[in-house]
């Protein structure tokens, strides 16, 4: 069992070894599904087409290109604590006016480098669950967050479904890690995709998380089949 601080150790290594392969993976092993999944998230930020939105655990900056592209005013703040992640997301950035209204920041989701109340919207896409401390990450997000703006976290959830779920758990963990083990090079990051998603909270708890640091009117939308989950919470 791992404590917060070895995890995140263990989390950033993981990241960096596959941050050069990471995009392409993500298409192929989620056939591009992965685009609706971020496109809905990011829609629910539509009320705030100017403000600043922070896009937590960006990592190679997908939903950060995807904010700025639903919005042409809005400025994206970038921040994720594995530096060569966002290298990797920098260099596949257009060039076009979304490149001048991204700013990748390396820093520590768990300790946000951001005053309070600062932004408009957060999104956070794949990256609660890699969170040392949970509480302490939507703590932070809760600290940064303008009065009445918007928390939305994307995450992978566990389908219920009993069709959908056998089928699912058996590319999860058999034929996902062969994969993309042999196209990344480290088939153990993705052992620890499959092993984090089985760990984490379930909705009901995550949701509980966010109302016990102070969101209000949180609620959630499952999303293909409840592969994936998309939560929301006002401050
Ligand atoms: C699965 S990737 C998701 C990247 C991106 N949001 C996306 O939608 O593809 C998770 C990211 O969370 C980052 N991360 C994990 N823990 C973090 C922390 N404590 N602070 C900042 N970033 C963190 C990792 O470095 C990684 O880039």
């Amino acid at each position: 069992m791992q404590t917060p601080d070895e995890k995140k150790v263990f989390v950033k290594e993981k990241f960096s070894a596959i941050s050069h392969k990471y995009d392409f993976l993500n298409s192929v092993l989620s056939f591009q599904i992965d685009r609706y999944w971020r496109w809905v998230t990011t829609r629910e930020l539509k009320q705030f087409p100017d403000g600043a939105v922070l896009d937590l655990c960006a990592g190679t900056l997908p939903l950060s290109l995807e904010l700025t592209r639903q919005a042409p005013e809005r400025q994206v703040f970038a921040i994720d604590f594995c530096e060569d992640m966002l290298r990797a997301g920098v260099k596949t950035l257009p060039s076009d006016n979304r490149r001048e209204r991204i700013f990748p920041v390396c820093g520590d989701g768990e300790k946000i480098p951001a005053h309070d109340e600062s932004f408009w919207g957060i999104t956070v896409a794949f990256g609660v669950r890699n969170l040392g401390n949970t509480q302490d990450g939507l703590e932070e997000m809760h600290r940064v967050l303008k009065p009445g703006g918007k928390l939305l976290i994307l995450e992978f959830s566990r389908p219920i479904n009993p069709i959908v779920k056998p089928v699912y758990n058996f590319y999860l963990n058999k034929v996902l890690p062969q994969i993309a083990g042999v196209i990344s090079g480290d088939k153990e990051a993705y052992e620890y995709l499959a092993s984090s998603i089985a760990a984490f909270y379930k909705p009901e708890e995550l949701m509980d998380m966010m109302k016990k640091v102070g969101f209000r009117s949180v609620h959630c939308r499952p999303l293909t089949f409840g592969v994936v989950t998309v939560y929301i919470g006002i401050k």
